[in-house]
């Protein structure tokens, strides 16, 4: 008789142990699910390739991404925009300029293969997909080097890709700006 009251009590323990167990993980559960929907929804997170295309098969030869236009510009309203190419295994330019604490508007886009970078330890990370043009604005806060590295597998070359950020300061960079249309940091 004793044995089975022990019984009972035992699965009554068992039972209760399992029910808070279960409620602890719906409640984890349902923590990532609501983390999930506020980041998405705060920080308005959305794929860096949305709707613009670009012609791959043209991209070097008319349009915005020629040769000539790659780099740092500055237009008259101030506005800085980068723009840039990645192709198995570079980014041209090598070596980008931007201005500490001013806004900086990339635009860049992919030639062969999906590639991607990240500048340092900055908030300055995107995709590169062919045939789509990735857009994204960001202000680096404080001057000296970054470095660039393709983040995406792209091939036998890709933890060879790199490019090199030099954030200048805010002077540096106007008194460059005013005397060249396109920059870079590539030596010549
Ligand atoms: Cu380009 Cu990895």
């Amino acid at each position: 008789m004793s044995s089975t009251v022990s019984h009972h009590a035992s699965e009554a323990v068992a039972v209760a142990a399992e029910r808070r167990w279960a409620i602890i993980v719906v409640a984890i559960i349902g923590l990532l699910v609501l983390m999930m929907v506020i980041t998405g929804l705060h920080w308005a997170s959305m794929p860096p390739s949305r709707v613009e295309t670009v012609d791959v098969k043209t991209v070097h030869i008319k349009g915005e991404f020629v040769e000539s236009n790659l780099g740092t510009a500055m237009d008259a309203d101030g506005k800085v925009t980068v723009r840039l190419v990645a192709q198995q295994y570079s980014f041209s330019p090598q070596c980008i300029v931007v201005p500490e604490g001013m806004p900086v508007t990339f635009r860049a886009t992919a030639t062969d293969a999906i590639h991607g970078f990240v500048v340092g330890r900055t908030n300055a990370n995107t995709m590169l997909v062919p045939g789509f043009v990735s857009t994204f604005t960001t202000t680096f806060p404080k001057a000296g080097e970054q470095l660039m590295p393709c983040h995406e597998y792209c091939g036998t070359g890709h933890e060879a890709m790199w490019a090199h950020v030099q954030v200048l300061r805010r002077d540096e960079f106007l008194a460059r700006a005013s005397s060249a249309e396109r920059m870079s940091c590539v030596p010549r």
